[in-house]
């Protein structure tokens, strides 16, 4: 037997702005697997899971309904300690990082770093995206694009400038280069490592871990005025939560501390892969072992979310197919590798063919033809050559999904149960079992005993992804479920030696009724939000919009991107204008015609030069920027409304 090994395994905290959705139940069901895994498995397991809820994000959410934050707060986490029930969520913990034994420690922490000398005072100047709470580097934009769209959620980002402290992230860099390549398995799957290793590589600007234009956050040590960034709050939480920093919970934190899996969504991997690590760095504290890293859930083209109008509502699909089946298609259908597409259609199909037709229906023909011999208490069979064969390959299942399953690969690893589970279903057929029972009892009670104890195994194999199901399938076996030392190696090395008495029942799994009707975002938790990228008329009008006519164009040298135009406003004037379109148009193409400038916009130094404006642009589908101009001439300069 082999030793019991402790498992920590963390969700992302959760902004408590809304309701949780599809895609934050995704990052919660993963990580339950692999937590119930690691049970079966007879280890011993801690799994965090909780809500991020300080910052500006929040802080605007509760402004826009005129509530104070902590009270705005508290009304989201019911909603999501209900769903994670219902959706048979096993966590340890619920972490708030309002909780003040948090705060305190995040404060603990910044002390720290601070006598170490990795945090000085400074100022920020940037874009920062307010939905993500991201600071959005040189790096991720054209220069001289205004209002660059975030990376992540595609939404335009705002012009931030305040003092600040910076923690040393360029000091880090070495160091973390170092920790990657000595730790291959860091990242799951590794090909999102790759992105996070040239991002590195492409040199790390210190951080900015403050804010000063905003009071909802942990207070900054030593300086009332001001707060902890959200993102450097809410990484600690992780390891505030087991004790980090309390020193009544120091045993604690030495027994569960690094954590064993950490799951996220593959937008908030570059918080996670380099600004945790460096910050545990600084704290002189053991880095996690293992990053798993999940694609999107997308319905069409697009990353399914809230602000977009197109979440599928958790609770909705709860009353339709139940929460284990919900869970087994997030698994089957959504590789780890990858972003996934969810369709109803999809998940009808896979609940009858997977669920209903293959596991559901040999059981209930198992236990059918069992009753109807009246031989419901199964003896152990006398096993030949068939029987041994199938062992044989629940072995191999067996090692094949523990592989799987240990990396985070839940979608291959339910990829082997069902390879298996159709190895039985034609074991079944190929041995005829209904001519048996006259011709040949001995043989039929072996066959209906070997189906038993293969499926007595997917039980235990599928428990972490269906407990529900699973639990009911064991007892239609005549057994209950017990979580008792290591289950998948017993399982492995003990030969077939139970006594089953089955249960008529009824079926385990119900074929949906085709395409039910599911909404999408109507159900009352889920009240549409104003959310942070509506902005009012008053606002758009800050934005001077006017018409002019390109006069001159030239390539810029030394830049592959930059085109310099000179452009006539008419009574108002001409100004000088960067774009960065050279790889879309020729200089010659633009000479002449009339297009949309903002024409308000701060001057920004480019190449030696103010740009006095913006070129409004758009692009198609792939990729190719088409500029924007007035369906039919009008006199230069003239304001747009
Ligand atoms: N508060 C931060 C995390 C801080 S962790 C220290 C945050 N919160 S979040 O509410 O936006 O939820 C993040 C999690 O939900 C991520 O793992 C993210 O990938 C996941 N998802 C949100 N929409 C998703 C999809 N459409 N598809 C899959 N997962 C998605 O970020």
């Amino acid at each position: 037997m082999s030793a019991i090994k402790k498992f920590y395994v963390t969700t992302p905290i959760y902004y408590a702005t809304g309701a949780p959705h599809l895609g934050t139940l995704y990052s919660t069901v993963l990580a339950d697997v692999a937590a119930r895994w690691h049970k079966v498995c007879g280890n011993e397991v801690y799994f965090l899971t909780g809500t991020d809820e300080f910052g500006q994000k929040v802080a605007q959410a509760a402004q826009e309904v005129g509530k104070d934050p902590q009270l705005f707060v508290d009304g989201y986490i019911d909603a999501y300690k209900d769903l994670w029930k219902q959706y048979e969520i096993e966590y340890s913990q619920f972490m708030r990082t309002t909780s003040e034994f948090h705060v305190k420690a995040v404060q603990a922490w910044l002390r720290k770093l601070m006598e170490k000398g990795d945090v000085y005072k400074g100022a920020y100047e940037g874009w920062y995206c307010l939905p993500c709470e991201t600071y959005i580097t040189e790096k991720d934009f054209v220069p001289g694009t205004v209002n660059p769209a975030c990376l992540s959620c595609e939404r335009p980002t705002k012009w931030v400038s305040e003092p600040t402290y910076f923690f040393k992230l360029s000091a880090y860099q070495d160091k973390l280069l170092a920790f990657f390549q000595t730790h291959p398995d860091f990242i799951i799957p590794r090909e999102r490592f790759a992105e996070v290793i040239s991002f590195v590589k492409s040199g790390l600007q210190d951080i900015s871990i403050s804010r000063s234009t905003l009071t909802w956050g942990v207070p900054f040590p030593g300086d009332d005025a001001h707060v902890t960034y959200v993102w450097a709050d809410a990484l600690n939480n992780y390891i505030t939560a087991i004790g980090y920093a309390q020193e009544d919970k120091q045993e604690q934190f030495a027994k569960w501390w690094p954590a064993d899996m950490q799951v996220m969504g593959k937008d908030i991997v570059r918080f996670h892969a380099i600004y945790w690590p460096a910050f545990l760095m600084a704290a002189e504290l053991p880095l996690p072992h293992h990053l798993l890293v999940h694609g999107w859930i997308k319905v069409g083209d697009h990353k399914m979310s809230k602000s977009r109008g197109n979440a599928i509502n958790p609770h909705e699909l709860l009353k339709n197919y139940g929460a284990d089946a919900v869970r087994y298609y997030l698994l089957r259908q959504l590789a780890i590798t990858q972003d996934g597409q969810f369709s109803i259609e999809d998940l009808e199909q896979k609940i009858t063919s997977d669920l209903a037709n293959d596991l559901g229906n040999l059981l209930n023909r198992m236990i059918i033809l069992a009753d109807k011999q009246n031989a419901t208490t199964m003896t152990v069979g006398l096993w030949q050559e068939e029987e041994q064969e199938l062992q044989k390959k629940m072995v191999a299942m067996l090692e094949e999904v523990s592989k799987e399953m240990e990396r985070g690969y839940f979608h291959l690893a339910l990829a082997g149960v069902w390879k298996y589970v159709s190895a039985v279903n034609s074991y079944f057929h190929a041995r005829e079992p209904w001519k048996l029972a006259k011709q040949d009892p001995v043989t039929f009670m072996t066959v209906l005993s070997a189906t038993a104890h293969s499926l007595y195994t997917v039980a235990y194999v599928l428990w972490p992804v269906m407990p529900l199901k699973m639990e009911e399938l064991l007892r239609a076996l005549g057994c209950t479920f017990e979580l008792q030392g290591d289950k998948i190696s017993e399982l492995k090395n003990q030969s077939w030696n139970k006594v089953f008495t089955v249960q008529k029942n009824d079926p385990l799994f119900q074929k949906p009724e085709p395409a039910k009707e599911v909404a999408i975002e109507a159900a009352v938790a889920f009240e549409p939000q104003p959310t942070s990228a509506d902005v009012s008329i008053e606002d758009v009008m800050k934005v001077e919009l006017r018409a002019g006519t390109i006069s001159a164009c030239v390539r810029v040298s030394g830049s592959e991107k930059l085109l310099r135009m000179e452009v006539d406003f008419g009574e108002a004037g001409r100004r000088t204008i960067f774009s960065g379109i050279q790889k879309h148009y020729s200089p010659e193409q633009l000479i002449e015609k009339q297009a949309i400038f903002v024409f308000n916009l701060k001057p920004r130094k480019m190449m030696g030069e103010a740009s006095c404006g913006m070129l409004l642009t758009a692009e198609d589908e792939q990729g190719r920027v088409a500029f924007i101009t007035p369906e039919r001439p009008v006199p230069n300069g003239r304001v747009l409304k």
